[in-house]
């Protein structure tokens, strides 16, 4: 045991968790979302010892592109090097620990430290010691390395990559796990696979990050929070006529038609797929059906052009409402998160497909959208009213917990996926009892981190 952790304070995390399906009980603690010391555990636990995503192969193209970001709360760079090869390393200038990459993104052959000039190459090697030959350096000096230190763990999947802190942690693909295939459903899009629409909204809320999370599956806000979006929706179709309105609509996500199945994947992830909710053709990669079916056959193919959501714990969702959009969670304190989002496409899509996806996006998700707003000042509000110390436990995990069954339903078994469990029927289920898997995995991982790192048995 490491004698500097031997002080953190021991909990007992499946008293936070109340997940008793079998009686009919979902409940989770509401320090979850505001203790800071359960904040700094789940940095300890959870964001630095798995899988944290950290960037996407497109936002990185070229060789010496790199991007910043954070595990846990460790800054790094994820850079493509001269050779072409991707890495991440610790942002933290060996001399005196400034960040020597201080932009998002950017491209450069070397990165020079800010404070006294010591100079790294793209790979993470230091080229220079500022004035070495002058400064009286010991011998001890001269034998360490001064490279910006590797991250222990970097995997990618299919240009989607991941890091770890935790050089025992399992191999990225068993993490996954079959939420893989809600992951493929977009990669698989275009035989070339997925690219960044140019620009990027990031924006900072004041809350937990779990709300981002838990919103990104949640269908039941959309009629309430999103009536504003429903309602510009309804008079584009009254001015242009439904045919010309090519915005997704959102009131059809809620009509009586649409069917949905939620999927409970171990770790945390949880998966959504709405069918025959709204028009095929109003989604951009309509454009690409009969090639997308010919290619991956008609049931992914179909799903390639439904609504879902895959949420791949702890910090990386994709969603596809009103259009697709990649978030990255960067949690920043127990009542503080930053969303970095991106619009992403199939490469080589139309360009009249392509064009339709940059105005769906705006309409909903960027800084122009009518929903993001509403999601991220309703978090707020969340915070708020969490802050009654009085009460432990909120009502809302209980929507389809009745419907909750083991293993797959009938769609999953069409495109061959097992989950732990799944909640489906018609889109009235709205079904938040997904969150069962998600708060398993975060006790899982709070346990095990706790158990590894303290010595102390789950
Ligand atoms: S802190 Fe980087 S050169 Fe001094
Ligand atoms: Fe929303």
């Amino acid at each position: 045991m490491d004698a500097r952790v031997r002080e953190l304070p021991l909990r007992d995390f499946s008293r936070y968790i109340d997940a008793r399906p079998q009686d009919g009980v979902l409940r989770i603690h509401l320090d979850l979302f505001r203790d800071p010391e359960l904040f700094e555990l789940e940095m300890r636990y959870i964001y630095e010892r798995s899988w944290v995503f950290v960037g996407h192969a497109a936002q990185i193209p070229q060789p010496n592109d790199f991007i910043t970001g954070v595990v846990g709360r460790t800054p790094i760079i994820l850079q493509r090097g001269g050779d072409g090869q991707v890495r991440a390393f610790i942002n933290h200038c060996s001399h005196r620990g400034a960040t020597v990459a201080t932009t998002q993104a950017g491209n450069a052959r070397r990165h020079k430290c800010p404070y006294h000039g010591w100079m790294f190459d793209s790979t993470g090697k230091c080229l220079q010691v500022t004035d070495e030959a002058l400064g009286g350096y010991t011998d001890a000096f001269r034998r360490l390395s001064h490279d910006l230190p590797q991250v222990a763990r970097l995997e990618e999947y299919r240009g989607f990559f991941f890091a770890s802190l935790n050089p025992d942690v399992m191999p990225l693909r068993e993490y996954l796990g079959d939420a893989a295939v809600f992951m493929d459903s977009w990669i698989d899009q275009s035989p070339d696979g997925l690219e960044v629409v140019r620009g990027d909204a990031n924006f900072t809320y004041g809350g937990n990050w779990k709300m981002v999370f838990e919103n990104c599956l949640d269908i039941y806000h959309a009629k309430t929070l999103h009536a504003s979006f429903g309602t510009m929706v309804m008079n584009r179709v009254k001015r242009q006529g439904a045919d010309e309105n090519r915005s997704v609509d959102l009131n059809n996500f809620i009509s009586a038609e649409a069917e949905v199945s939620y999927y409970i994947f171990p770790k945390g992830h949880g998966g959504m797929w709405l069918r025959g909710a709204g028009k095929r053709e109003d989604r951009p990669s309509y454009a690409m059906w009969q090639e997308m079916a010919a290619r991956v056959g008609e049931d992914k193919a179909d799903m390639m052009v439904s609504g879902r959501v895959v949420a791949i714990f702890p910090n990386i969702l994709l969603v596809e409402s009103a259009t697709f959009q990649m978030r990255l969670i960067r949690p920043v304190a127990v009542d503080k998160t930053e969303v970095y989002a991106f619009c992403l496409a199939p490469k080589g899509e139309p360009a009249a497909a392509r064009a339709l996806r940059i105005r769906q996006y705006e309409d909903f998700f960027s800084a122009t959208g009518v929903a993001t707003p509403d999601d991220t000042t309703v978090y707020e509000r969340v915070q708020q009213g969490d802050q009654a110390r009085s009460i432990e436990w909120n009502q809302g995990y209980h929507r389809g917990l009745a419907l909750l069954r083991d293993g797959p339903d009938e769609a999953a078994r069409r495109i061959g996926i097992e989950p732990l469990h799944s909640i489906s029927g018609n889109i009235g289920i709205q079904g938040e009892a997904v969150y069962l898997g998600v708060y398993q995995g975060w006790l899982e991982q709070m346990q095990r981190g706790q158990a590894q790192l303290a010595g102390v048995q789950a």
